[in-house]
């Protein structure tokens, strides 16, 4: 008796412990502004799917809701060069319209002509990106959207405070700050505003998704239609291109690296976990065949290459996914995945227009 209403006393201390936790760290949280920048009431923006995609409405933060007015500031400061150190280099340099949100290149060049050893994957479709950069070290599209203007290779600003004390210079921006999150330029809102924008950078309804939901029979080719079936039986390519959006989300090891002799460690250096070493992200492949070179070192030049790689299993190493194997395809098989591969190319992207003139 004695025991169990000791035991009892003992319980109930922990949970006035427990309680006392929840509440202290709750008041903590609140009052050391993790919620920072709230935007304003704004005019809505609503995105208007196209077909295949799922509503992207669920993918929307509840701290960062898209508005018009939102939309439009990040759409400035994502092609605003006087994001760089020296106002050479924006956003758009890397990610351009006209390809897609990539740039074309093997590896990106940043302010300085400076180079780093990635390729620079589109900004499409990352509304729906559970983690970002090839290596997954960004949780959140905000967070993203401001490591590239302090990255010593890319935009090089000294610090994220030498960005707001430069942009609240130009009084165009205090007044497009203030009117969409009733503050001078913060880091946060350059964060939120960008990621807003590139929320609304869509792509679906291709030729792809209108056969597959036999909206038209005729929307691909009959080379792209086996192209389909060896991209889902004999490819194996939907046990990582997976889903509405042609990923599953996770890190694999394909060897891309492991024939150069600087082998990039990837999703590893983030997590120390072993079986990352050397994996990368699973690329969406909607747009792919506008997104050349592929792969994160940029090695391939067309999607055939790609193909033919996959079909020789990859490039050996201790650290392969078991899922890339010799596949021996023919080459009508891969000349018909390419043929699927081209029907990715989808619509919800092309109504940005780059803007004319920028605030003063
Ligand atoms: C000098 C070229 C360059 C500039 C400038 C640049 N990027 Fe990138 N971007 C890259 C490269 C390269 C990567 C891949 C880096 C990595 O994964 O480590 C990348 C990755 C990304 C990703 C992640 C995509 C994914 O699939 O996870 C997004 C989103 C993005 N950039 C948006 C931006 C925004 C917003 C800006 C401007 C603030 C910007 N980039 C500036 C080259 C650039
Ligand atoms: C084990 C998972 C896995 C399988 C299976 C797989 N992929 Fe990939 N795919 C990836 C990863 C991860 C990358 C990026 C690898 C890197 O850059 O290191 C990638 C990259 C690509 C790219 C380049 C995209 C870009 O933007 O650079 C294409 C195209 C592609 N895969 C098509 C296919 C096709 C076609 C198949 C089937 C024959 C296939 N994949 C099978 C995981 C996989």
């Amino acid at each position: 008796m004695k025991n169990t209403s000791r035991l009892a006393a003992v319980t109930i201390r922990h949970l006035f412990l427990i309680v006392g936790v929840i509440v202290i760290s709750s008041l903590l949280l609140g009052f050391t502004g993790l919620s920072q920048v709230v935007a304003k009431e704004g005019t809505p923006y609503s995105l208007d799917p196209p077909l295949a995609l799922q509503d992207p409405d669920r993918y929307i933060p509840k701290d960062n809701p898209l508005t018009k007015e939102g939309v439009e500031l990040g759409k400035l400061l994502f092609f605003d060069k006087r994001l760089s150190v020296n106002n050479t280099v924006s956003c758009a340099t890397c990610h351009m319209a006209e390809v897609a949100y990539t740039d074309g290149q093997p590896v990106s060049t940043g302010v300085f002509r400076r180079q780093g050893g990635r390729s620079a994957p589109t900004s499409i479709n990352r509304l729906y990106g559970k983690m970002h950069f090839w290596d997954g070290r960004a949780a959140t599209m905000e967070a993203q959207a401001v490591m590239p203007i302090t990255d010593h290779l890319e935009m090089a600003m000294p610090s994220h405070k030498a960005v707001e004390d430069k942009l609240n210079t130009i009084q165009g921006y205090k007044k497009l700050f203030q009117e969409v999150f009733g503050t001078d330029v913060t880091i946060g809102g350059v964060g939120k505003a960008m990621a807003s924008f590139q929320r609304t950078l869509l792509s679906g309804n291709s030729a792809v998704d209108k056969f597959d939901r036999g909206v038209d029979d005729n929307a691909l080719s009959l080379s792209a239609q086996r192209g389909m079936e060896v991209f889902r039986e004999k490819g194996r390519c939907t046990s990582c291109h997976s889903g509405f959006n042609f990923t599953d989300e996770e890190f694999h090891n394909l060897g891309i690296d492991w024939d150069t002799g600087k082998i990039d460690l990837g999703r590893f250096r983030v997590t120390k976990d072993q079986k990352h070493i050397g994996a990368f992200k699973t690329p969406t492949l909607r747009e792919v065949a506008r997104t050349a070179p592929y792969m994160h070192d940029g090695r391939f030049g067309t999607l055939k290459d790609v193909v033919a790689f996959y079909s020789q299993g990859g490039i050996k190493n201790p650290f392969q996914d078991s899922d890339i194997r010799v596949l021996n395809l023919t080459e009508q098989e891969q000349e018909d995945l390419v043929q699927f591969l081209i029907g990715l190319n989808g619509e919800g992207w092309q109504h940005v227009t780059p803007p004319t003139s920028f605030p003063k």
